[in-house]
């Protein structure tokens, strides 16, 4: 395989960018920290903790999708994803880095007859409705998507979608419209599956939403709109193998989670943009912002001390967000580090024409292609910020092919849990997000759950 996922730092180093970068010193103190971090994670990986590591090396699941998506899958013209989240984000992500672009207005050749793919991720009526407007049930399989099978979002999706089906189809057919994935014991998804004879496929116990895209959440919907899950896979297995020494300058996940703490904590960058140059990258820039997110912002520190900790994500991109956000990157405050998703070879080229010669504002492109001109912009960005002295790095995939993305989610994964070790948090709960849960559940009505005490808007704070 040639070529791999390479993270060029040099931008994130003082001798490169000026006092504001990190110096030699403190990248070395880390490596020493790194060891005993590594050290750590591989023995909570040992322990059966992180199990999300187990997923690229599954012999079973693939074997079991592959068997649903060239079988009952290929009745169907279209895929739904029902899920919010940790369950709908990797998804998203895969289907715009690995498909072809604008996939649902292609025609059925145009997409070698693979399905169109829809992931929901939130409940908004004005685009749901529509969208299940216009589609034709009958050609529809729906793919709910919960690991814990009670988020009130994804059960909304599917109680809606289920009547829809039902009054399409009867109350025989609509069963074959729908394929849970879901934990493999609990919850009412497993339930119904159980006593209405619904396919689905498991989540591993151990594995949470965010950490989840190479489980079946992603892997089925990537497997019925013809992704190769299982180059995938060996990306990512690749890249883990790559992350099993405790060398910091060999361990490109570690190095990753290092720099942004170091930059975070020493110098006080604790904003984290990652901004990709490649529209179909963007959305695993937005797959990463909830994974680095939701993994690393606690209240609580491992030994329960109240910290308020983590670093803020943002997704970002090139060049789009040149004339949106660049600004503030370059010349604002010193409080962010931005990493470039970059791809060597695009899969695609445009050349740019050559026209007007006496006019040197249009005749200076002609000759190049619009991926040059992509690159440049992605340079000369990463040179602005360096010269301002603003951290900055680069993750480059050789291709954008499902190998090396394989490599970057992977990457992606394991720095969270280094960085978790690093900021001293449980990377995989989300009490946050668990009390938002719990209190839409006692708004709603949901029999044994409180309504929030303060959820009425007070009248003092409204100006007429
Ligand atoms: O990453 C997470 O744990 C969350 O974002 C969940 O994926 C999200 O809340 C949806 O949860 P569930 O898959 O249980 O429906």
């Amino acid at each position: 395989m040639a070529g791999r996922l390479v993270l060029d730092y040099n931008n994130m180093m003082a001798p490169r960018i000026g006092e504001h970068g990190l110096s030699p010193e403190a990248l070395d103190r880390a490596a020493e920290t790194f060891v005993g971090v590594h050290a750590e994670v591989e023995r909570r990986r040992a322990a059966g903790q992180l199990a999300f590591f187990d997923l690229p090396y599954e012999d079973q699941l693939v074997p079991q999708i592959r068997a649903f998506a060239d079988g009952a899958g290929q009745s169907f013209d279209t895929i739904v994803v029902l899920g919010i989240g940790g369950s709908a984000l990797g998804t998203i992500a895969l289907h715009q880095a690995l498909c072809r672009p604008f996939w649902n207005e292609l025609d059925g050749e145009a997409r070698e007859y693979f399905p169109r793919l829809y992931v929901l991720d939130n409940v908004d009526p004005t685009t749901i409705a529509p969208l299940l407007d216009r589609l034709d049930l009958r050609r529809t399989l729906f793919n709910v998507v919960s690991k814990s099978g009670t988020t009130a979002e994804t059960t909304a999706q599917f109680l809606i979608v289920r009547e829809r089906l039902i009054r399409e189809l009867g109350q025989d057919g609509y069963r074959r419209h729908l394929i849970f994935t879901t934990d493999p014991e609990r919850g009412v998804l497993r339930r119904l599956a159980r006593e209405e004879g619904i396919a689905a496929l498991p989540i591993p116990p151990g594995v949470g939403g965010r950490f989840s895209v190479l489980s079946a959440v992603g892997l089925l919907p990537a497997a019925l709109v013809g992704i190769d899950i299982e180059a995938l896979l060996a990306g990512a297995r690749d890249m883990d193998q790559r992350c099993r020494t405790d060398e910091l300058a060999e361990n490109p996940a570690g190095l990753f989670a290092a720099l942004q703490y170091l930059a975070h904590t020493e110098k006080g960058a604790g904003i984290h943009v990652v901004m990709a140059y490649s529209d179909r990258l963007y959305a695993c820039a937005d797959w990463f912002r909830q994974l680095w997110a939701e993994s690393l912002g606690k209240r609580l520190d491992t030994s329960g001390a109240v910290v308020h900790r983590g670093p803020t994500p943002v997704k970002a991109l090139g060049a789009t967000d040149q004339h949106s956000q660049v600004q503030l990157y370059v010349e604002g405050p010193f409080d962010k580090t931005v990493t470039f998703l970059a791809v060597d070879e695009p899969p695609v080229d445009l050349p740019i024409p050559s026209a007007y010669p006496g006019v040197d504002e249009l005749h200076y492109l002609g000759g190049h292609t619009l991926g040059d001109l992509l690159r440049a912009e992605r340079i000369a960005t990463a040179s602005a910020l360096a010269e301002h002295g603003r951290m900055n790095m680069t993750l480059r995939l050789p291709r954008l092919d499902a190998h090396a993305v394989g490599e970057l989610l992977m990457a992606l994964q394991i720095a969270t849990i280094y960085a978790g070790a690093l900021y001293q948090v449980d990377p995989l709960d989300q009490p946050g997000v668990e009390l938002g849960k719990v209190l839409t559940y006692g708004l709603l009505g949901r029999a044994g759950f409180e309504p929030p005490a303060r959820s009425e808007p007070d009248a003092r704070w409204i100006s007429a």
